[in-house]
């Protein structure tokens, strides 16, 4: 991950890209899975197949649907994917991170998650 010197904190990014296992949305027309990095053609490295920007949480609660494709409607959602993904198939399989896989919230911490994301909008 290549996180430039004086890239600030605050924006709630590591500025690196992931494959979270993020599944098709079927509410978009069928295509061809969505390689992401991978699919960048200065890039053309399989191993980056399926890798999408972490993008900045700041001002999350204003820009649903969430992740690259709108899969998740609502933020807790997006936080329930994130501590649970075995209920969905990814889109692409390969290059999934480790980072991202049953962290064993209950209902309790999903909320304080949800409500702690809220507190990055700008203004509060
Ligand atoms: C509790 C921990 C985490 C929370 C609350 C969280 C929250 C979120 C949220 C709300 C989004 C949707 C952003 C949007 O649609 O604009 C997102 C996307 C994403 N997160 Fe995280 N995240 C967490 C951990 C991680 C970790 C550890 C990684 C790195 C492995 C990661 C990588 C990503 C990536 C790559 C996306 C974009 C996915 C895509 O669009 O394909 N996240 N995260």
């Amino acid at each position: 991950m290549n996180i430039p010197p004086d890239a600030p904190a605050a924006v709630f990014t590591s500025y690196g890209y992931a494959n979270i296992g993020i599944p098709v949305n079927n509410l978009l027309p069928p295509s061809d899975p969505d390689l992401g990095l991978g699919a960048i053609e200065i890039v053309d490295d399989p191993l980056q197949d399926g890798k999408f920007k972490i993008p900045t949480l700041r001002n999350i609660e204003f820009s649903p649907p969430y992740s690259h494709n709108g899969k998740f409607p609502t933020l807790m959602d997006m936080v329930n994917f994130i501590n649970d993904r075995s209920d969905y198939s990814p889109e692409v399989e390969s290059n999934i991170d480790d980072r991202i896989d049953s962290i064993d919230l209950d209902e309790s911490d999903i909320n304080d998650i949800t409500s702690f994301l809220k507190t990055l909008t700008d203004g509060y």
